[in-house]
């Protein structure tokens, strides 16, 4: 070890450091007295990928740790997580191809998945839970695309106004199923101000809006799309989310989705847009949900799985920063098994 005392007693003396942030920082017992962001269980909403059927539990290959559940085995994560201290849940329908066509008309059928989650999750927990519920055509329709499809003299487009109708016809369905919040996620233009006139006119006031306001076209969604099955079968999401190059873009959607009636403002994916979720928080007064996205949770598991990082401090400083950035509510697949392990 170097000693110090054998430099020129002048140079120590005359350091004289006028701010010693160092001392905030020398115990564990005041490193925890004086942090600001803390992660608590009441921050996270739990995604789940419901399937038809009963007793059916799927795991998902690429997301290590994630299963598709039935209703009933659904019911008994929602047990396991109330109890854990999680009670908000963003509920994911998954079908089969025989139950998609063109229109995506499965959309809005009452008997299908997410409605029947949502009557069932509601009856067995009451108002003890918050539940959002995903809404987009990519589920339902035979090509995989959030929007209904159209020929045009430019060749086939994803047409914003008609999917606006089926859009709103899906989000009705959840809402009288029980749901607390719609979460659309397709990215049509204008269809915030059109699915809330929809629930308005319904007299479904008090049913709000989670909008996925800022979404970008990303890579990190492909663990997802094998999870629900809803990758486009022609093409990509470019036309309709958001470029990740732009954020003025991300501050227009959430200053149009605001005004048409949302209640909440996502921010999708989450960990490569930190500056986003920082930079919607600033400019608005609604609470800003991030999605920490399917790819961002398989690349910690994956790096996790090969020894490359300590499992448990590389998931609480991420989860921790998208707080620090301003996210009020977290969507993370990590947030059962974290709290459930004492990670956070
Ligand atoms: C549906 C939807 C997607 C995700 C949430 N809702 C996929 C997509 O837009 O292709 C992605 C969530 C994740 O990756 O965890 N449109």
């Amino acid at each position: 070890m170097h000693d110090l005392t054998e430099r020129p007693a002048i140079l120590l003396a005359s350091l004289e450091l006028p701010s010693r942030p160092r001392r905030l920082r020398s115990s564990a017992a005041l490193r925890e007295s004086v942090a600001q962001t803390i992660l608590r269980p009441q921050d996270f909403i739990a995604p789940f990928f419901v399937v038809p059927g009963s007793k059916t539990i799927q795991p998902i290959h690429a997301l290590p740790g994630i299963s598709r559940f039935s209703v009933d085995e659904f019911l008994v994560q929602l047990e396991r997580a109330v109890n854990l201290g999680v009670r908000s849940f963003v509920i994911f329908g998954v079908l089969p191809q025989t139950q998609k066509d063109a229109n995506a008309n499965s959309a809005s059928d009452p008997n299908s998945v997410i409605p029947s989650a949502i009557r069932a999750a509601r009856a067995a927990f009451g108002n003890d839970i918050v539940l959002y519920s995903d809404v987009c055509l990519c589920t339902h329709t035979d090509h995989g695309h959030c929007g209904l499809l159209r020929e045009t003299i430019r060749g086939v487009v994803i047409d914003n106004d008609s999917s606006l109708v089926r859009l709103a016809d899906m989000a009705l369905t959840h809402a009288e199923a029980g749901v607390d919040f719609v979460a659309p996620s397709d990215m049509m233009d204008g269809r915030i101000g059109y699915i809330r006139k929809a629930l308005d006119l319904s007299g479904l006031t008090d049913v709000g809006i989670l909008s996925y306001a800022v979404k970008y076209a990303s890579a990190f969604y492909g663990p997802f799309r094998e999870a629900a099955g809803s990758a486009p079968s022609f093409g990509d999401r470019s036309s309709y989310q958001m470029d990740y190059r732009n954020t003025s873009d991300a501050l227009r959607e959430a200053t149009l989705d605001e005004r048409e009636g949302a209640d909440m403002l996502m921010v999708k994916p989450a960990l490569p847009y930190l500056d986003v979720i920082a930079r919607v928080n600033a400019q608005t007064n609604l609470p800003v949900v991030a999605y920490n996205v399917s790819g961002e949770y398989a690349m910690l598991k994956a790096a996790a799985s090969v020894g490359a990082l300590d499992e448990a401090k590389a998931v609480r400083e991420a989860l921790t920063g998208i707080k620090r950035a301003g996210a009020s509510l977290i969507i993370s697949y990590h947030a059962l098994e974290a709290i459930e392990k004492g990670w956070l």
